[in-house]
């Protein structure tokens, strides 16, 4: 039985906690990566941190601390905020020939320097556990996927957990990102589901939001989904992780208002964030088994 928050009398919604889901994928993982280990194939994950962003420092933290706790050997690298792009492209390729090291994940966004797409595309696709090559995205787009971005994987495991039915259904990603709202789209398309992409140019987001069975916010803007927006009974997915200036986190949905509404949703923190977490590392274990 998923848990109800305590959100006042209005709550309706049930919570789709993908704090618990992501705690039961880690340790399956970690069980298949004993049994790999016993077999002389330890996966391992190389990050490389550009530069002082704070959130990435925060995210890499816990990317690095959630492959510790699974038995995922990490080699972190950090690099200046002033390296050049020859140096990371070298970095890069020095690991695509490091058969220790079965994914690899560059933390955007890098410093102004360097063009991100030119690092994405020098990482070996089967080492590209974030799934942002153009051999990984062109995968998804013809239907055969391999490494999906784990933000998109994560929302779909969600999705098939609480048994959100989308054969049929209309799912409205707001958000056009390469990381999050195109293959997501992909995904639940894949799935039968009917998808519009909005995006800040949309006109009439209101009503395209209202007409969502799955509704999806992806674009980093605080309470941008208001309760108005929200169909009664529609599952609510917020992947907006937003620091407000009194430090606390807040997610792309006005959660208290949605939730009075909706009939599942996702909170921030503890919903979509440790579901990615989980999927970066089912990536890196399926990229050792497959490099063995
Ligand atoms: N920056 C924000 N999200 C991500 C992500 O999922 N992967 C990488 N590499 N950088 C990010």
């Amino acid at each position: 039985m998923a848990p109800v928050l305590d959100c006042g009398p209005l709550m309706a919604a049930r919570i789709l906690d993908g704090k618990s889901l992501a705690a039961q994928v880690r340790s399956a993982l970690k069980k298949e990566v004993e049994a790999l280990s016993q077999r002389g194939i330890r996966p391992g994950l190389a990050v490389i941190l550009a530069g002082d962003n704070p959130a990435s420092r925060v995210y890499v933290r816990n990317k690095v601390r959630a492959c510790e706790e699974t038995g995922v050997r990490s080699d972190l690298y950090e690099l200046p905020a002033t390296v050049s792009e020859a140096a990371l492209l070298d970095r890069v390729l020095a690991l695509n020939d490091d058969s220790a090291v079965h994914g690899i994940l560059v933390q955007l966004p890098l410093p102004k320097q360097i063009d991100p797409h030119r690092v994405l595309e020098t990482i070996a696709p089967a080492k590209d556990v974030d799934g942002f090559h153009e051999a990984n995205l062109g995968a998804l787009v013809a239907g055969e996927p391999r490494m999906v971005a784990c933000t998109p994987a994560g929302v779909m495991r969600l999705l098939e957990h609480a048994g959100v039915a989308l054969g049929g259904a209309h799912a409205v990603v707001i958000g056009r990102s390469n990381i999050v709202g195109k293959p997501l789209a992909l995904l639940l398309l894949q799935k039968d589901a009917t998808v519009t992409i909005c995006h800040s140019k949309s006109g009439g987001l209101g009503a395209l939001a209202r007409s969502a069975d799955v509704l999806v916010a992806a674009v980093g803007r605080p309470k941008l989904v208001t309760g108005d927006m929200v169909k009664p009974g529609a599952c609510v997915i917020d992947v907006g992780v937003n620091r407000l200036s009194d430090g606390s986190l807040c997610g792309d949905v006005d959660f208290a208002a949605a939730a009075a509404v909706a009939g599942s949703i996702t909170p921030v923190p503890g919903g979509v964030g440790p579901m990615t977490i989980a999927m970066l590392l089912e990536n890196c274990v399926r990229a050792a088994r497959a490099m063995r």
